[in-house]
């Protein structure tokens, strides 16, 4: 089956009803037929028939064994942590989302793990920081937000080698265009908040992964920590996942059009974007992606227009998220990256005059028109 059509036919007549949308099953607990007995749901921590619908669908739309829903994204990378302990080394995207910095540097690092930031696109960079004490690589890519592409198969290949697992966060690819575990990777994780989600009304976590034994002590710490996600939101992104693969590729066929359209733009000094042929990480892309997504981010030439174009942004609004049919734009400084220090935002390039796009739906003329005034005024209107 061509993955559109396993999208679309996502809980489809999986109950004994014949609904073609899976029912919200509303139960926090389930009765047992007798002693010793159930009907494979006792408790809807433990498993819930909606949310593991989901779960279902994420492990094999991942080429997953197994498949986790969250109440966020956080909360999928928490529980991942917990499979560590006090004194293990853990080496990381230096520019990721700023959010699960925060969980590691002001969190975690309180219970003992500890973290290298690299550049996880610089194999050597990456093998040069592994230490005896090291289980694990946890990488973006592309990255957030300056959309860095590391290599997933030479990553996997590195992390066998030192028997570390290797974790990708794939919230700016989504499954559709980028399927980790197929390229060596052992644990995907989303925020399904995001692209999955897909029309900024949810907040939610997928994890999938490739081994028997993992998804086993997943399974067990997302049932003892409890972050799980409710039977509604998983319902909301089981519709959501039917149209992912028009929405994503809608996305990127805009992405391309506007990246383009930005590079001629006198007011920007600097495109990001891996779909462009100078991006240092496009041909890495190429090779291992089905695509080069909806994220764009730019730099423009002087820090007076940033809150110009914030302001003047009318198809386009100003708001910290990402992946949605609507297009927003973030201003990663003073927020999304926020938490990391200013001397890393500096040295990785994610300074004041940075904007990052994330492109939605919408026609791609009106999303360049309304760039167009608001970076250069009424003017450049017509774009
Ligand atoms: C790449 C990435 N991973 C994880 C997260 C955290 O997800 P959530 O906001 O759903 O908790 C985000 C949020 O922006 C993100 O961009």
């Amino acid at each position: 089956m061509k993955v559109n059509t396993t999208l679309a036919q996502i809980g489809n007549r999986r109950d004994s009803t014949g609904a073609i949308s899976f029912p919200v099953y509303y139960s926090a607990t389930f009765s047992h037929p007798a002693l010793g007995e159930s009907t494979g749901f006792d408790y809807s921590r433990s498993g819930n028939p909606t949310r593991q619908v989901l779960e279902q669908a994420i492990a094999q739309l991942e080429g997953g064994v197994g498949g986790f829903a969250f109440s966020s994204g956080m909360a999928a990378i928490t529980t991942l942590l917990a499979l560590f302990k006090s004194g293990d080394h853990l080496i990381v995207t230096e520019d990721l989302y700023g959010g699960t910095f925060r969980l590691l540097n002001d969190v975690f690092c309180n219970y003992g793990l500890e973290v290298s930031y690299v550049d996880t696109s610089d194999l050597d960079g990456v093998r040069e920081v592994i230490r005896a004490s090291s289980k694990a690589i946890l990488c973006e890519t592309p990255t957030n937000p300056l959309l860095r592409v590391a290599d997933i198969r030479s990553l996997s290949e590195l992390a066998r080698s030192k028997n570390l697992l290797c974790i990708i966060d794939n919230t700016f690819m989504t499954p559709i265009l980028q399927r980790p575990l197929e390229l060596g990777a052992d644990i995907v994780i989303h925020s399904a908040t995001k692209f999955i989600g897909g029309h900024n009304d949810v907040v939610a976590g997928l994890v999938a992964v490739k081994d028997e034994q993992l998804a086993e002590r997943i399974g067990y710490l997302q049932n003892a920590m409890g972050g799980v996600l409710g039977p509604q939101d998983s319902w909301l992104l089981i519709r959501s996942l039917k149209t992912l693969g028009l929405r994503v590729a809608a996305q990127e066929t805009n992405a391309k059009v506007l990246a383009h359209w930005l590079t001629t733009q006198p007011l920007v000094k600097k495109v990001y974007y891996p779909g462009l042929l100078e991006h240092p990480g496009h041909s890495v892309q190429k090779s291992q992606a089905e695509g080069f997504g909806g994220m764009i981010s730019f730099e423009l030439k002087t820090l007076e227009l940033i809150p110009k174009v914030l302001r003047q942004v009318k198809t386009i609004s100003f708001a910290e998220s990402l992946g949605g049919v609507e297009s927003l734009i973030t201003y990663p400084w003073t927020q999304t990256h926020a938490d990391l220090p200013i001397q890393t935002r500096e040295r990785l390039g994610i300074n004041d005059c940075l904007l990052r796009l994330s492109v939605g739906i919408e026609d791609v003329q009106d999303l360049i028109d309304d760039l167009a005034q608001a970076i250069g005024g009424e003017d450049n209107a017509q774009g």
